[in-house]
C-alpha cells in the first residue's frame, strides 16, 4: 500500500498552504540525514541510460523535474532528487525578500485535480537562496527561477533580474526567466517584447547561461512569436511552457474556482501540451513541459510533443511522492511499446 494513501486525507484537512508547508518541512527535516537514503531506496526513478536526457550542456539523469514554487528557497532540492526526480527548479526567486499576498492565497479544486494559487512570490530573497544553493551541492541538474521584485518599476526590472542572477549563479546549473507570473503586481507586462528583450539582453550581458525563459499560456498567439523571435535573437538556450493560466475552463467543479489567482493541474494539461507543440516546432532548443503532467502517459505526450524535459508541482499534491518513480517506470513501458531507444530518441516524435 502507499503511504500516501493515508498521508492525503489528513494533509487534505489541512488549508494547502499549510499541507505543503508539512510536506516541505518534513523534507527539510530528512535532507541530509539517514532518512534521506531511505526515502532514495523507496522512491527513487530508475537508473536506466534511456530515461537520460543531454539539455541544454547539462545531463539529466532522468526528464522528469519539479517545478518551480514548490521549493522556492531551495531549502530542499537534495530531498526532491531522493524521490526520484531528475532535476529541481527553485524558486521564484526575487532581489528582495517578499512576504507575497495575504493568506488565504493557496486552494484546492479537488474534484479537478487542479489548484489555484495567488502566492504572490513570496521567497526569502536573492542573496539567502544564493548562500543556500552555494552551500550544498545537489546530484542533479538544479535550476533557478527568477523573477522581478514586487515594487520595482518595469524600467528598472533588467537590474533587479541582474542582481538576483548575480547572487544565485555560483549554485544553479540553469536560470529560468519568469515573466509569466499571474499574481504579482505589474507582472505580466513584463511579457511585452521590449521589456522581456531588456531583462533578457541584460542576463545575457551578465553571461547568464544556461538561459531560458518561462511564458504563459494566457500570452496571445503574436506575444509568443514575439518571445520566441527574441529566443532566438539572444541566443538563448530553451523556453519552458508553461506558467499557471488566469483562464477558467468550464469544466471546472470545484467551488475554488471562483478564487483568483493562477489554475495549475489536470484541466492546464491538454493546453500546456499545445504550447509544448507550438514553441517546439518554431524554434530549436529544448522545451521544458509543464502543465498537468501526473502520470506517465501525460509526460509521454509532452515528451512526443517536443518536450526534452516535463515538470510538475500539483501531481505531487495529488499523487503524492512516488509520482517520479511511477513516471519514469512507466515511461520505460512507453519507449518499449513504441519502439523508441530512449526518451531522447521519443522527444518530439508527433510534431
Ligand atoms: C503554489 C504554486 C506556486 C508557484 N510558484 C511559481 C513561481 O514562483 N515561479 C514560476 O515560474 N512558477 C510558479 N508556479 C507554476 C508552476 O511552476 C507550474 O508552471 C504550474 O503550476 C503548472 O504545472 P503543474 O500543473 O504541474 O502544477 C507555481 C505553482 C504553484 C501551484
Amino acid at each position: 500500500m502507499d503511504p500516501y494513501d493515508v498521508a492525503r486525507p489528513l494533509l487534505f484537512r489541512l488549508p494547502a498552504e499549510t499541507a505543503h508547508g508539512a510536506v516541505h518541512g518534513g523534507l527539510e527535516l530528512v535532507q541530509g540525514t539517514p532518512v534521506e537514503r531511505l526515502l532514495a531506496s523507496r522512491y527513487a526513478a530508475p537508473d536506466d541510460d534511456r530515461l537520460t536526457v543531454e539539455a541544454f550542456g547539462q545531463r539529466f539523469p532522468n526528464p522528469v523535474g519539479v517545478a518551480a514554487g514548490f521549493d522556492k528557497n531551495a531549502a530542499v532540492p537534495s530531498a526532491l532528487a531522493s524521490l526520484g526526480f531528475g532535476h529541481v527548479e527553485v524558486g521564484g526567486v526575487t532581489a528582495e525578500p517578499q512576504a507575497g499576498n495575504p493568506r488565504p492565497r493557496l486552494f484546492r479544486l479537488r474534484e479537478d485535480e487542479a489548484l489555484v494559487n495567488r502566492m504572490g512570490l513570496n521567497n526569502e530573497g536573492a542573496d539567502a537562496v544564493g548562500d543556500r544553493l552555494a552551500a550544498a551541492p545537489v546530484d542533479v541538474p538544479v535550476g533557478v527561477n527568477i523573477a522581478k521584485t514586487e515594487h520595482v518599476e518595469s524600467d528598472d526590472a533588467p537590474a533587479d533580474y541582474r542582481y538576483t542572477y548575480e547572487q544565485v549563479a555560483d549554485g544553479a546549473d540553469f536560470f529560468v526567466v519568469n515573466v509569466s507570473c499571474p499574481n504579482s503586481e505589474g507582472f505580466r507586462e513584463l511579457q511585452n517584447r521590449d521589456s522581456m528583450a531588456a531583462i533578457l539582453g541584460e542576463l545575457v550581458d551578465a553571461g547568464a547561461a544556461p538561459l531560458l525563459v518561462k511564458l504563459s499560456p494566457d500570452l496571445p498567439t503574436p506575444a509568443v512569436e514575439d518571445a520566441l523571435e527574441i529566443v532566438d535573437d539572444l541566443n538563448l538556450d530553451g523556453v519552458v511552457a508553461t506558467n499557471t493560466t488566469t483562464d477558467r475552463p468550464a469544466s471546472l467543479r470545484s467551488p475554488n474556482r471562483a478564487e483568483e489567482g493562477g489554475l495549475s493541474g489536470k484541466p492546464i494539461e491538454n493546453d500546456a501540451t499545445g504550447m509544448v507543440r507550438f514553441v517546439a516546432e518554431r524554434v530549436d532548443v529544448p522545451v521544458v513541459g509543464v502543465g498537468g503532467v501526473s502520470s506517465a502517459e501525460g509526460a509521454y505526450r509532452k515528451i512526443r510533443a517536443g518536450a526534452s524535459l516535463v515538470q510538475l508541482y500539483t501531481g505531487l499534491v495529488y499523487e503524492g511522492p512516488s509520482l517520479a518513480r511511477e513516471i519514469n517506470a512507466g515511461l520505460l513501458d512507453l519507449l518499449d511499446r513504441d519502439g523508441f531507444d530512449s526518451v531522447a530518441d521519443a522527444i518530439g516524435a508527433d510534431l
